[in-house]
Protein backbone atom coordinates (compact mmCIF):
# COMPACT_ATOMS: atom_id res chain seq x y z
CA UNK A 1 0.00 0.00 0.00
CA UNK A 2 1.21 3.38 -0.97
CA UNK A 3 2.27 5.39 2.05
CA UNK A 4 0.37 8.60 2.57
CA UNK A 5 1.36 11.64 5.80
CA UNK A 6 -1.18 13.50 7.53
CA UNK A 7 -1.14 16.96 8.63
CA UNK A 8 -3.89 18.54 11.21
CA UNK A 9 -4.72 22.14 10.82
CA UNK A 10 -7.25 23.98 13.13
CA UNK A 11 -9.08 20.31 13.70
CA UNK A 12 -9.29 19.52 9.88
CA UNK A 13 -6.91 16.86 8.61
CA UNK A 14 -5.33 16.43 5.38
CA UNK A 15 -3.82 13.54 3.67
CA UNK A 16 -1.06 13.33 1.52
CA UNK A 17 0.62 10.66 -0.91
CA UNK A 18 4.15 9.98 -0.51
CA UNK A 19 6.68 9.62 -3.34
CA UNK A 20 9.22 7.36 -2.88
CA UNK A 21 12.39 7.29 -5.00
CA UNK A 22 13.95 4.44 -6.70
CA UNK A 23 16.50 4.40 -3.83
CA UNK A 24 13.72 4.52 -1.51
CA UNK A 25 13.94 8.24 -0.60
CA UNK A 26 10.35 9.60 0.52
CA UNK A 27 9.37 12.86 -0.76
CA UNK A 28 5.57 14.35 0.47
CA UNK A 29 4.00 15.61 -2.15
CA UNK A 30 2.69 18.42 -1.40
CA UNK A 31 1.20 19.76 -4.61
CA UNK A 32 -2.91 19.91 -3.64
CA UNK A 33 -1.79 21.85 -0.35
CA UNK A 34 -2.79 25.45 -1.21
CA UNK A 35 -6.18 24.30 -2.53
CA UNK A 36 -7.00 21.75 -0.08
CA UNK A 37 -6.18 24.15 2.84
CA UNK A 38 -7.87 27.60 1.40
CA UNK A 39 -3.92 29.14 0.85
CA UNK A 40 -1.50 27.67 3.40
CA UNK A 41 1.90 27.26 2.06
CA UNK A 42 5.31 25.64 3.61
CA UNK A 43 8.15 27.91 4.72
CA UNK A 44 11.63 26.28 4.40
CA UNK A 45 14.15 28.96 3.54
CA UNK A 46 17.48 27.96 1.51
CA UNK A 47 15.05 25.46 0.91
CA UNK A 48 16.89 22.45 3.09
CA UNK A 49 13.88 20.55 3.37
CA UNK A 50 12.26 21.13 0.29
CA UNK A 51 12.58 18.62 -3.09
CA UNK A 52 11.81 20.80 -6.02
CA UNK A 53 11.67 17.94 -9.00
CA UNK A 54 11.80 14.11 -9.09
CA UNK A 55 14.88 13.84 -11.35
CA UNK A 56 16.75 10.69 -13.10
CA UNK A 57 20.04 12.24 -13.54
CA UNK A 58 22.31 12.45 -10.41
CA UNK A 59 21.77 10.50 -7.23
CA UNK A 60 23.23 11.14 -3.91
CA UNK A 61 23.43 9.85 -0.53
CA UNK A 62 24.90 12.59 2.18
CA UNK A 63 25.03 10.14 4.97
CA UNK A 64 26.93 7.23 3.49
CA UNK A 65 29.37 9.74 1.46
CA UNK A 66 27.64 8.44 -2.13
CA UNK A 67 27.48 10.47 -5.69
CA UNK A 68 26.33 8.63 -8.84
CA UNK A 69 26.28 9.73 -12.52
CA UNK A 70 22.76 7.74 -13.90
CA UNK A 71 23.60 5.18 -11.20
CA UNK A 72 27.14 4.92 -12.04
CA UNK A 73 29.49 5.67 -9.04
CA UNK A 74 31.96 9.07 -9.01
CA UNK A 75 34.72 6.49 -8.09
CA UNK A 76 34.47 4.19 -11.10
CA UNK A 77 33.61 7.21 -13.34
CA UNK A 78 36.82 9.32 -12.18
CA UNK A 79 38.74 6.39 -12.78
CA UNK A 80 37.52 4.94 -15.77
CA UNK A 81 35.82 7.10 -18.18
CA UNK A 82 36.58 10.29 -19.44
CA UNK A 83 34.68 13.61 -19.47
CA UNK A 84 33.00 13.63 -22.73
CA UNK A 85 31.59 9.90 -22.19
CA UNK A 86 30.42 11.42 -18.64
CA UNK A 87 29.03 14.49 -20.54
CA UNK A 88 26.69 12.05 -22.72
CA UNK A 89 25.94 9.86 -20.23
CA UNK A 90 24.52 12.61 -17.92
CA UNK A 91 22.99 14.32 -20.56
CA UNK A 92 21.39 11.56 -22.53
CA UNK A 93 20.94 8.88 -20.04
CA UNK A 94 23.27 5.88 -21.36
CA UNK A 95 27.14 5.49 -21.92
CA UNK A 96 27.88 6.01 -25.46
CA UNK A 97 28.38 3.51 -27.63
CA UNK A 98 32.08 3.73 -29.78
CA UNK A 99 29.64 5.25 -32.53
CA UNK A 100 27.57 7.39 -30.64
CA UNK A 101 30.31 8.61 -28.71
CA UNK A 102 32.76 9.30 -32.53
CA UNK A 103 29.76 11.18 -33.61
CA UNK A 104 29.17 13.78 -30.30
CA UNK A 105 33.02 13.88 -30.04
CA UNK A 106 32.66 15.07 -34.16
CA UNK A 107 29.40 17.31 -34.09
CA UNK A 108 30.86 18.86 -31.20
CA UNK A 109 34.37 19.67 -32.81
CA UNK A 110 32.11 20.95 -35.92
CA UNK A 111 30.76 23.63 -33.73
CA UNK A 112 34.02 24.56 -32.12
CA UNK A 113 34.08 27.92 -33.70
CA UNK A 114 33.30 31.33 -31.92
CA UNK A 115 31.71 34.13 -34.13
CA UNK A 116 35.00 36.72 -34.50
CA UNK A 117 32.93 39.89 -33.31
CA UNK A 118 32.58 37.80 -30.28
CA UNK A 119 36.27 39.16 -29.94
CA UNK A 120 35.19 42.56 -29.85
CA UNK A 121 32.94 42.19 -26.80
CA UNK A 122 35.85 40.40 -24.97
CA UNK A 123 37.81 43.63 -26.19
CA UNK A 124 35.13 45.72 -23.89
CA UNK A 125 36.16 44.40 -20.81
CA UNK A 126 39.04 45.61 -18.67
CA UNK A 127 41.99 43.12 -18.13
CA UNK A 128 40.82 43.71 -14.62
CA UNK A 129 37.29 41.62 -15.02
CA UNK A 130 37.05 38.55 -12.99
CA UNK A 131 36.23 35.47 -15.48
CA UNK A 132 33.53 34.45 -13.98
CA UNK A 133 31.60 37.72 -14.68
CA UNK A 134 33.28 37.47 -18.41
CA UNK A 135 32.10 34.18 -18.85
CA UNK A 136 28.61 34.82 -18.30
CA UNK A 137 28.44 37.78 -20.13
CA UNK A 138 29.71 36.06 -23.27
CA UNK A 139 27.53 32.73 -22.66
CA UNK A 140 24.99 35.02 -22.49
CA UNK A 141 26.39 36.97 -25.94
CA UNK A 142 26.31 33.78 -27.72
CA UNK A 143 22.13 34.34 -27.88
CA UNK A 144 23.28 36.98 -30.27
CA UNK A 145 25.14 34.93 -32.71
CA UNK A 146 22.65 32.02 -32.33
CA UNK A 147 19.23 33.46 -32.31
CA UNK A 148 16.26 31.63 -32.60
CA UNK A 149 14.60 29.42 -29.26
CA UNK A 150 15.44 25.73 -28.97
CA UNK A 151 11.86 23.60 -30.12
CA UNK A 152 12.54 21.29 -27.19
CA UNK A 153 9.89 18.87 -28.73
CA UNK A 154 11.84 18.64 -31.38
CA UNK A 155 14.98 16.08 -30.49
CA UNK A 156 17.46 17.44 -33.44
CA UNK A 157 17.24 20.67 -32.51
CA UNK A 158 17.55 20.25 -28.60
CA UNK A 159 20.99 17.75 -30.25
CA UNK A 160 22.17 21.07 -31.92
CA UNK A 161 22.17 23.43 -28.81
CA UNK A 162 23.43 21.09 -26.95
CA UNK A 163 26.33 20.45 -28.98
CA UNK A 164 27.10 23.88 -29.71
CA UNK A 165 27.31 25.35 -26.38
CA UNK A 166 29.47 21.98 -25.17
CA UNK A 167 32.01 22.99 -28.33
CA UNK A 168 31.72 26.66 -27.71
CA UNK A 169 32.03 27.13 -23.88
CA UNK A 170 35.21 26.38 -23.62
CA UNK A 171 36.26 28.60 -26.25
CA UNK A 172 34.86 31.19 -24.18
CA UNK A 173 36.25 29.60 -20.62
CA UNK A 174 39.99 29.51 -22.47
CA UNK A 175 39.66 33.17 -23.84
CA UNK A 176 38.77 34.89 -20.35
CA UNK A 177 41.87 33.64 -19.28
CA UNK A 178 44.15 34.73 -22.32
CA UNK A 179 42.86 38.19 -22.00
CA UNK A 180 43.39 38.85 -18.65
CA UNK A 181 47.40 37.59 -19.60
CA UNK A 182 47.56 39.35 -22.86
CA UNK A 183 47.83 36.39 -24.88
CA UNK A 184 46.64 36.28 -28.51
CA UNK A 185 43.27 34.31 -28.84
CA UNK A 186 43.27 30.46 -29.73
CA UNK A 187 40.89 28.51 -31.48
CA UNK A 188 42.44 25.40 -30.33
CA UNK A 189 42.71 22.33 -32.43
CA UNK A 190 40.15 19.69 -33.61
CA UNK A 191 42.51 17.13 -33.88
CA UNK A 192 43.19 17.05 -29.89
CA UNK A 193 40.59 15.61 -27.45
CA UNK A 194 38.09 18.06 -25.74
CA UNK A 195 39.93 18.21 -22.37
CA UNK A 196 43.50 18.37 -24.59
CA UNK A 197 42.24 21.27 -26.83
CA UNK A 198 40.85 23.05 -23.69
CA UNK A 199 44.68 23.21 -21.79
CA UNK A 200 45.80 23.45 -25.82
CA UNK A 201 43.26 26.82 -25.55
CA UNK A 202 44.14 27.80 -22.55
CA UNK A 203 48.39 27.28 -22.27
CA UNK A 204 49.30 27.64 -25.86
CA UNK A 205 52.06 30.09 -26.64
CA UNK A 206 51.83 31.62 -30.27
CA UNK A 207 55.61 31.16 -31.13
CA UNK A 208 56.34 27.92 -29.43
CA UNK A 209 53.95 24.64 -30.84
CA UNK A 210 52.09 23.38 -28.29
CA UNK A 211 53.05 20.08 -26.23
CA UNK A 212 50.08 17.76 -25.19
CA UNK A 213 50.88 16.06 -21.39
CA UNK A 214 49.13 12.94 -20.43
CA UNK A 215 50.04 13.88 -16.90
CA UNK A 216 47.78 17.27 -16.97
CA UNK A 217 45.30 15.73 -19.26
CA UNK A 218 44.32 12.83 -16.66
CA UNK A 219 44.76 15.19 -13.81
CA UNK A 220 41.86 17.56 -15.83
CA UNK A 221 39.80 14.98 -17.57
CA UNK A 222 39.12 13.69 -13.55
CA UNK A 223 38.38 17.12 -11.94
CA UNK A 224 35.94 17.97 -15.14
CA UNK A 225 34.24 14.63 -14.19
CA UNK A 226 34.27 14.92 -10.33
CA UNK A 227 32.57 18.38 -11.07
CA UNK A 228 30.18 17.77 -13.78
CA UNK A 229 26.96 17.28 -11.69
CA UNK A 230 25.70 17.57 -8.45
CA UNK A 231 21.66 17.29 -8.04
CA UNK A 232 20.33 20.36 -6.77
CA UNK A 233 22.42 22.52 -5.83
CA UNK A 234 22.43 26.55 -6.21
CA UNK A 235 23.48 26.48 -9.58
CA UNK A 236 21.82 24.07 -11.13
CA UNK A 237 18.51 24.89 -9.27
CA UNK A 238 18.89 28.55 -10.93
CA UNK A 239 19.73 27.02 -14.36
CA UNK A 240 16.36 24.82 -13.97
CA UNK A 241 14.41 27.95 -12.50
CA UNK A 242 15.70 30.09 -15.22
CA UNK A 243 14.76 27.76 -17.67
CA UNK A 244 11.34 27.01 -16.25
CA UNK A 245 10.63 30.45 -17.65
CA UNK A 246 11.33 28.80 -21.18
CA UNK A 247 14.50 31.33 -21.69
CA UNK A 248 16.99 29.39 -23.62
CA UNK A 249 19.18 27.31 -23.06
CA UNK A 250 22.46 29.84 -23.61
CA UNK A 251 20.57 32.10 -20.96
CA UNK A 252 19.95 29.49 -18.59
CA UNK A 253 23.56 28.86 -18.44
CA UNK A 254 24.68 32.25 -18.14
CA UNK A 255 22.37 32.41 -15.06
CA UNK A 256 24.27 29.47 -13.45
CA UNK A 257 27.71 30.53 -14.22
CA UNK A 258 26.84 33.62 -11.91
CA UNK A 259 25.13 31.30 -9.05
CA UNK A 260 28.23 29.52 -9.22
CA UNK A 261 30.21 32.04 -8.92
CA UNK A 262 29.49 32.83 -5.01
CA UNK A 263 32.10 32.16 -2.19
CA UNK A 264 29.87 29.57 -0.59
CA UNK A 265 29.62 27.84 -3.86
CA UNK A 266 31.54 27.12 -6.60
CA UNK A 267 33.50 30.26 -5.74
CA UNK A 268 34.90 28.67 -3.22
CA UNK A 269 37.93 26.63 -4.74
CA UNK A 270 39.40 30.45 -5.34
CA UNK A 271 38.10 31.24 -1.39
CA UNK A 272 40.47 28.36 -0.12
CA UNK A 273 43.66 28.92 -2.13
CA UNK A 274 43.55 32.24 -0.96
CA UNK A 275 43.04 31.13 2.87
CA UNK A 276 45.42 28.72 2.63
CA UNK A 277 48.02 31.53 1.31
CA UNK A 278 46.96 34.01 3.99
CA UNK A 279 47.40 31.07 6.64
CA UNK A 280 51.12 30.79 5.35
CA UNK A 281 51.49 34.44 5.22
CA UNK A 282 50.93 34.50 8.77
CA UNK A 283 52.89 32.33 9.78
CA UNK A 284 50.83 28.90 9.23
CA UNK A 285 49.20 28.63 12.65
CA UNK A 286 46.45 26.52 11.92
CA UNK A 287 44.80 26.36 15.04
CA UNK A 288 44.75 29.88 15.43
CA UNK A 289 42.60 29.76 11.99
CA UNK A 290 40.59 26.63 13.41
CA UNK A 291 39.53 28.80 16.62
CA UNK A 292 38.35 32.41 14.08
CA UNK A 293 36.29 30.08 12.46
CA UNK A 294 35.02 28.98 15.21
CA UNK A 295 34.66 32.10 16.63
CA UNK A 296 30.67 33.23 16.65
CA UNK A 297 31.55 36.61 16.48
CA UNK A 298 34.14 36.29 13.91
CA UNK A 299 33.03 36.08 10.31
CA UNK A 300 35.35 33.82 9.13
CA UNK A 301 34.74 30.28 7.91
CA UNK A 302 36.97 27.66 7.07
CA UNK A 303 36.60 27.84 3.46
CA UNK A 304 36.20 24.45 1.95
CA UNK A 305 34.67 23.08 4.91
CA UNK A 306 31.00 22.24 5.45
CA UNK A 307 28.38 21.22 2.77
CA UNK A 308 24.36 21.55 2.67
CA UNK A 309 24.44 17.57 2.10
CA UNK A 310 27.56 15.47 2.97
CA UNK A 311 27.67 15.03 6.83
CA UNK A 312 29.59 12.00 6.85
CA UNK A 313 32.41 13.21 4.06
CA UNK A 314 32.52 14.43 0.29
CA UNK A 315 33.46 11.34 -2.23
CA UNK A 316 35.02 14.03 -4.52
CA UNK A 317 37.50 15.24 -2.12
CA UNK A 318 38.61 12.12 -1.02
CA UNK A 319 39.56 11.17 -4.52
CA UNK A 320 40.77 14.56 -5.38
CA UNK A 321 42.78 14.38 -2.26
CA UNK A 322 44.26 11.52 -3.05
CA UNK A 323 44.94 12.67 -7.10
CA UNK A 324 46.42 16.05 -5.51
CA UNK A 325 49.10 13.85 -3.52
CA UNK A 326 49.65 12.06 -6.76
CA UNK A 327 49.83 14.77 -9.13
CA UNK A 328 52.39 16.97 -6.90
CA UNK A 329 54.34 13.72 -6.45
CA UNK A 330 54.97 13.02 -10.26
CA UNK A 331 55.01 16.61 -11.15
CA UNK A 332 57.76 16.78 -8.66
CA UNK A 333 55.56 20.14 -7.14
CA UNK A 334 56.55 21.06 -3.54
CA UNK A 335 53.59 23.25 -2.38
CA UNK A 336 53.89 24.52 1.41
CA UNK A 337 50.24 25.60 0.72
CA UNK A 338 49.33 21.41 0.31
CA UNK A 339 50.46 20.88 3.69
CA UNK A 340 49.27 23.53 4.96
CA UNK A 341 45.72 22.35 3.58
CA UNK A 342 46.71 18.99 5.71
CA UNK A 343 47.37 20.29 8.22
CA UNK A 344 44.14 22.20 8.80
CA UNK A 345 42.13 19.39 7.47
CA UNK A 346 43.74 16.98 10.57
CA UNK A 347 42.94 19.33 13.29
CA UNK A 348 39.60 20.48 12.02
CA UNK A 349 38.69 16.37 11.80
CA UNK A 350 39.68 16.46 15.45
CA UNK A 351 37.90 19.75 16.68
CA UNK A 352 34.68 18.79 18.46
CA UNK A 353 33.19 22.09 16.43
CA UNK A 354 33.79 20.42 13.29
CA UNK A 355 32.81 16.96 14.50
CA UNK A 356 29.72 17.76 16.49
CA UNK A 357 28.40 19.65 13.01
CA UNK A 358 29.73 17.31 11.16
CA UNK A 359 31.52 19.75 8.75
CA UNK A 360 33.84 17.65 6.68
CA UNK A 361 36.44 18.67 3.56
CA UNK A 362 34.54 19.40 0.84
CA UNK A 363 35.44 19.06 -2.94
CA UNK A 364 36.72 22.61 -3.38
CA UNK A 365 39.26 21.86 -0.52
CA UNK A 366 42.01 20.19 -3.16
CA UNK A 367 40.89 21.08 -6.09
CA UNK A 368 42.76 24.48 -6.29
CA UNK A 369 46.04 22.70 -5.05
CA UNK A 370 45.93 20.55 -8.08
CA UNK A 371 44.60 23.49 -10.36
CA UNK A 372 47.66 25.65 -9.01
CA UNK A 373 50.16 22.53 -9.79
CA UNK A 374 48.51 23.06 -13.29
CA UNK A 375 49.36 26.59 -13.70
CA UNK A 376 45.91 27.66 -13.48
CA UNK A 377 45.38 30.89 -12.24
CA UNK A 378 43.45 31.41 -9.08
CA UNK A 379 40.73 33.43 -10.49
CA UNK A 380 40.23 30.79 -13.22
CA UNK A 381 39.73 27.96 -10.79
CA UNK A 382 35.28 28.83 -10.55
CA UNK A 383 35.67 28.80 -14.37
CA UNK A 384 36.97 25.38 -14.37
CA UNK A 385 34.37 24.28 -12.11
CA UNK A 386 31.98 26.33 -14.31
CA UNK A 387 33.47 23.70 -17.06
CA UNK A 388 33.23 20.69 -15.54
CA UNK A 389 29.39 21.40 -14.47
CA UNK A 390 28.31 22.53 -17.99
CA UNK A 391 27.19 18.99 -18.95
CA UNK A 392 24.85 18.54 -15.82
CA UNK A 393 23.29 21.83 -16.04
CA UNK A 394 22.33 21.03 -19.55
CA UNK A 395 21.31 17.52 -18.28
CA UNK A 396 18.85 19.24 -15.73
CA UNK A 397 17.61 21.53 -18.24
CA UNK A 398 16.89 19.25 -20.69
CA UNK A 399 14.70 17.06 -18.24
CA UNK A 400 13.34 19.72 -16.41
CA UNK A 401 11.94 21.31 -19.93
CA UNK A 402 11.29 17.67 -21.26
CA UNK A 403 9.14 16.92 -18.30
CA UNK A 404 7.38 20.05 -18.90
CA UNK A 405 7.69 21.07 -15.69
CA UNK A 406 5.59 24.47 -14.39
CA UNK A 407 7.52 27.62 -14.21
CA UNK A 408 9.26 28.13 -10.83
CA UNK A 409 7.66 30.19 -8.33
CA UNK A 410 7.61 29.95 -4.73
CA UNK A 411 5.62 31.63 -2.03
CA UNK A 412 6.24 33.52 0.49
CA UNK A 413 4.38 34.80 3.92
CA UNK A 414 4.44 38.29 4.02
CA UNK A 415 5.43 39.88 6.94
CA UNK A 416 5.37 43.89 5.98
CA UNK A 417 2.87 46.71 6.82
CA UNK A 418 -0.74 45.68 6.96
CA UNK A 419 -2.90 48.26 4.65
CA UNK A 420 -2.09 52.25 4.98
CA UNK A 421 -3.00 54.96 3.29
CA UNK A 422 -0.70 57.11 1.15
CA UNK A 423 0.43 60.41 3.27
CA UNK A 424 1.82 62.96 0.86
CA UNK A 425 4.99 64.25 0.69
CA UNK A 426 4.45 67.68 2.51
CA UNK A 427 2.71 65.80 5.20
CA UNK A 428 4.84 63.41 5.95
N1 LIG B 1 33.49 27.01 8.99
C1 LIG B 1 33.00 27.17 10.25
N2 LIG B 1 31.74 26.89 10.64
C2 LIG B 1 30.92 26.40 9.69
C3 LIG B 1 31.33 26.18 8.37
C4 LIG B 1 32.66 26.50 8.03
N3 LIG B 1 33.12 26.32 6.78
N4 LIG B 1 30.32 25.69 7.65
C5 LIG B 1 29.27 25.59 8.50
N5 LIG B 1 29.63 26.02 9.73
C6 LIG B 1 28.80 26.01 10.94
C7 LIG B 1 27.80 27.15 10.92
O1 LIG B 1 28.33 28.31 11.55
C8 LIG B 1 26.65 26.54 11.70
O2 LIG B 1 26.99 26.56 13.06
P1 LIG B 1 25.82 26.74 14.18
O3 LIG B 1 24.95 25.52 14.04
O4 LIG B 1 26.56 26.81 15.46
O5 LIG B 1 25.11 28.02 13.83
C9 LIG B 1 26.65 25.07 11.26
O6 LIG B 1 28.02 24.81 10.92
C10 LIG B 1 25.74 24.77 10.06
O7 LIG B 1 26.11 25.67 9.00
P2 LIG B 1 25.10 26.23 7.92
O8 LIG B 1 25.69 27.46 7.31
O9 LIG B 1 23.73 26.33 8.50
O10 LIG B 1 25.10 25.04 6.87
P3 LIG B 1 24.57 25.12 5.41
O11 LIG B 1 24.19 23.75 5.00
O12 LIG B 1 23.55 26.19 5.26
O13 LIG B 1 25.86 25.62 4.56
C11 LIG B 1 27.87 25.67 3.36
C12 LIG B 1 26.69 24.81 3.85
C13 LIG B 1 27.36 26.94 2.66
C14 LIG B 1 28.68 24.88 2.33
C15 LIG B 1 28.75 26.05 4.57
O14 LIG B 1 29.25 24.88 5.20
C16 LIG B 1 29.91 26.97 4.21
O15 LIG B 1 29.74 28.19 4.17
N6 LIG B 1 31.13 26.40 3.91
C17 LIG B 1 32.25 27.19 3.48
C18 LIG B 1 32.11 27.54 2.01
C19 LIG B 1 32.35 26.36 1.08
O16 LIG B 1 33.31 25.62 1.25
N7 LIG B 1 31.48 26.21 0.08
C20 LIG B 1 31.60 25.15 -0.92
C21 LIG B 1 30.47 24.21 -0.84
S1 LIG B 1 30.73 22.84 -1.90
C22 LIG B 1 30.31 23.38 -3.42
O17 LIG B 1 29.58 24.30 -3.64
C23 LIG B 1 30.89 22.65 -4.54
Amino acid sequence: MSKTAKLEIDNNIYEFPIIEGTEKELGIDIKTLRGVTGGVTTIDPGYKNTGSCESAITFLDGEKGILRYRGYSIEELAEKADFLEVAYLLIFGELPTAIQLAKFDKDIKEESHVDEDMKKILDGFPKSAHPMGVLSSLTSALIAFNPGSVDVDSEEEMYNAIVKILAKFPVLAAWTMRKRKSLPLDYGDNSLGYVENLHKMMFARPNKAYEANKLINDALDKLLILHADHEQNCSTSTVRIVGSSHAGLFASLSAGISALWGPLHGGANQAVIEMLEAIKADGGDTAKYIEKAKDKNDPFRLMGFGHRVYKNFDPRAKIIKQSAEEILGDMGVEDPVLDIAKGLAKVALEDEYFVKRKLYPNVDFYSGIIYRALGIPTEMFTVMFALGRLPGWIAQWREMRLRKEPIGRPRQIYTGENYRDFVKVENR
